[in-house]
């Protein structure tokens, strides 16, 4: 088979690092040209190398080509998610609540979410990915407590794999930050597709319950 020369080129290959995906979109729309060559990049990828400690803000992304290309260069840069086009991206955008966090103006990570279609349904978390220049600073709990925070009504539901303890760890932080309490769930309690995985990836689904009190008190 040919490989177009820009997948030659990038390097490394993908999915990447199968083992430590969390998720993927049932119609994900791959992407098979390098964003590594894309201009601005590089530059990019050189600032995060010398990140500031200047405080994490958190927006909602807009549906722009720019955020669109953000996320895909977040999406190249991580090593456990798919990296998706802009276009797909920008639909994400339309279709999701999708946040992006900035250190120093430069986005550093972004979140992706899906409202509950009924009232009692949860905010699904689809998925939460740090560059990792910027992990262990606090970016994904900022992410997630952004997520929550606009659904204040709303248990929020996410599932990992068995092996990533660095997101099983994140999901039980914020439930402590939020005074909430994260529980297993059962099989098929919830859509694969709510959550974020396609058929075939198995997955642990957890949720984590708002204490009732805070939600009396709303
Ligand atoms: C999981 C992930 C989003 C965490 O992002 P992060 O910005 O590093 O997380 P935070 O700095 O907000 O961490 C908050 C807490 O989560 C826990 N945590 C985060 N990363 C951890 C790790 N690698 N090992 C153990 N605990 C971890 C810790 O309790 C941490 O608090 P502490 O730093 O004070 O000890 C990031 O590692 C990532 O992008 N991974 C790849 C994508 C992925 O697996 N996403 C999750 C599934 S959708």
């Amino acid at each position: 088979m040919i490989l177009p020369s820009a997948a030659i080129q990038a390097p490394r290959p993908w999915p990447i690092n199968g083992a430590a995906i969390c998720r993927c979109y049932r119609l994900a729309v791959f992407d098979l040209s390098s964003p590594y060559q894309e201009p601005g990049f590089g530059i990019w990828k050189r600032r995060l190398k010398s990140l500031s400690v200047s405080e994490i803000r958190v927006r909602e992304a807009k549906p722009t080509a720019e955020d669109g290309r953000w996320m895909r260069w977040m999406q190249a840069d991580g090593e456990s998610t798919y990296i998706h086009s802009v276009e797909y991206n920008v639909l994400k955008i339309e279709q999701q609540l999708v946040l992006v966090a900035e250190i120093a103006d430069d986005p550093v990570g972004f979140c992706n979410a899906l409202v509950g279609r009924t009232k009692s349904d949860p905010l699904f978390i689809q998925l939460v990915a740090v560059v990792p220049s910027a992990r262990r600073r606090g970016v994904g709990l900022a992410l997630l407590s952004a997520a929550a925070a606009r659904e204040p009504l709303r248990d929020i539901a996410m599932a990992t794999l068995d092996d990533n303890l660095a997101a099983r760890s994140l999901n039980e932080r914020f439930a402590k930050s939020i005074g909430g309490e994260i529980r297993s769930v059962p099989p098929r309690r919830y859509r694969r597709t709510d959550l974020g995985f396609a058929n075939g990836e198995s997955h642990h689904a957890w949720v984590v319950e708002r204490s009732r009190e805070t939600l009396i008190g709303i």
